[in-house]
């Protein structure tokens, strides 16, 4: 189980781990929307405080479900390398969906690395597109998860 604790932080806090996961090469870590009030981004952090995961979450039309009343996209998901299969991605992911549903968002789309969608996919992502190749980044997929509607009751 993972003992990282998750928060909201403002974009410039998840930048080093952008870049040093994301973007080793090089490459932008400051993405448009960053800064836009709707854009919420969090961090992972072990017990002494330390970041070790980051995610960004931003709404946005999703390319492959153009009626979706109230669409986010998850962008940046990064974890170090050293706490990778302790949960913090995990945790990362279902703090985010939760905290998009509480905003009244109904679908969660990103543009997943081949390499990562089996972890999406644990969390209940579904591949919808063909593999589609990002230039300077490799191979991805499109993936996206329904969400039931914040408040919603449950039938009996
Ligand atoms: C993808 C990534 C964020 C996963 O983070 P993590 O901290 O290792 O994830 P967790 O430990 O919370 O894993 C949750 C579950 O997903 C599984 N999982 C993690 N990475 C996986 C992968 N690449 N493929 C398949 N399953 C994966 C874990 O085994 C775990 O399974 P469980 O539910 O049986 O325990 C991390 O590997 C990473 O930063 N990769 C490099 C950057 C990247 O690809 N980011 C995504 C860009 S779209």
């Amino acid at each position: 189980m993972s003992s990282v604790t998750v928060d909201e932080v403002p974009a410039g806090e998840t930048y080093a781990l952008r870049g040093a996961v994301l973007r080793p090469n090089g490459g932008e870590v400051t993405w448009p929307g960053d800064e836009d009030p709707a854009t919420f981004h969090l961090a992972a952090r072990t017990p002494d405080g330390r970041v070790v995961g980051v995610v960004r979450f931003s709404p946005t039309p999703c390319p492959w479900r153009p009626l979706a009343k109230d669409p986010w996209q998850l962008r940046g998901m990064a974890t170090e390398t050293a706490v990778r299969g302790s949960g913090a991605g995990r945790a990362l992911l279902d703090d985010g969906l939760a905290r998009v549903t509480t905003r009244g968002g109904d679908l969660v789309w990103c543009d997943a690395r081949v390499t990562a969608a089996g972890f999406y996919e644990r969390a209940g992502f579904t591949v919808v597109t063909e593999p589609y190749d990002k230039p300077g980044i490799g191979p991805h997929v499109g993936m996206l998860i329904d969400l039931p509607a914040a408040g919603a009751s449950r039938s009996s």
